[in-house]
């Protein structure tokens, strides 16, 4: 966190707790509609390794994120996406990224996308940037350690 937001700090904390050890532990039902919020949202991606469903998030990705993150979520004015952390395996659970878009970074360019993004859409963004964070294992071989080159 580069930043000190305490209240979020905790908010994120609790949630990245309870996110732990395995998201898909929770055992929630997937609401039929789901809204952004960050307080119903359902810890489990509904579109995991759903292709269909990551093509759809790299268009969104691409309209939403990609001036800051850069293209593929490689980094840019704003954190990478794909690597390290957030690479395969890597210590940031689906959860913790969902309400990182869903609720912004206070006080940081990193809006929050709960009202203008749906739960879906939200989901469909991080299954593209979860298949391109394999897709870029995959091609360098490791996650890699460079996690806080923007
Ligand atoms: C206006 C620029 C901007 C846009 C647009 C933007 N972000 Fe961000 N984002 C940032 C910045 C800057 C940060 C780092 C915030 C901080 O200092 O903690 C960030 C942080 C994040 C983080 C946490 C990164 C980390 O390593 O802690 C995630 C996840 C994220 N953004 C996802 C997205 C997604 C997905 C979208 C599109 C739906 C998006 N962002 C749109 C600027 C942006």
């Amino acid at each position: 966190m580069r930043r000190s937001l305490p209240k979020l700090s905790a908010l994120v904390a609790a949630g990245w707790m309870l996110g732990l050890p395995s998201p898909h532990a929770a055992g929630l039902d997937p609401p039929a509609a789901t809204p952004a919020s960050t307080a119903t949202a359902d810890l489990r991606n509904p579109f995991f390794g759903d292709h269909a469903a990551a093509e759809k998030g790299e268009e969104l990705f691409g309209r939403n994120c990609q001036q800051c993150h850069n293209s593929r979520g490689k980094g840019g004015k704003a954190p990478q996406l794909v690597r390290g952390a957030w690479g395969p395996g890597g210590a940031n659970s689906d959860a913790f990224m969902y309400r990182t878009i869903a609720a912004g970074r206070p006080g940081t360019p990193m809006g929050a996308f709960g009202s203008s993004l749906s739960g879906d859409e939200i989901w469909q963004v991080i299954t593209f940037l979860r298949e391109e964070a394999r897709r870029v294992k995959a091609a360098t071989g490791s996650a890699g350690d460079d996690d806080h080159l923007w």
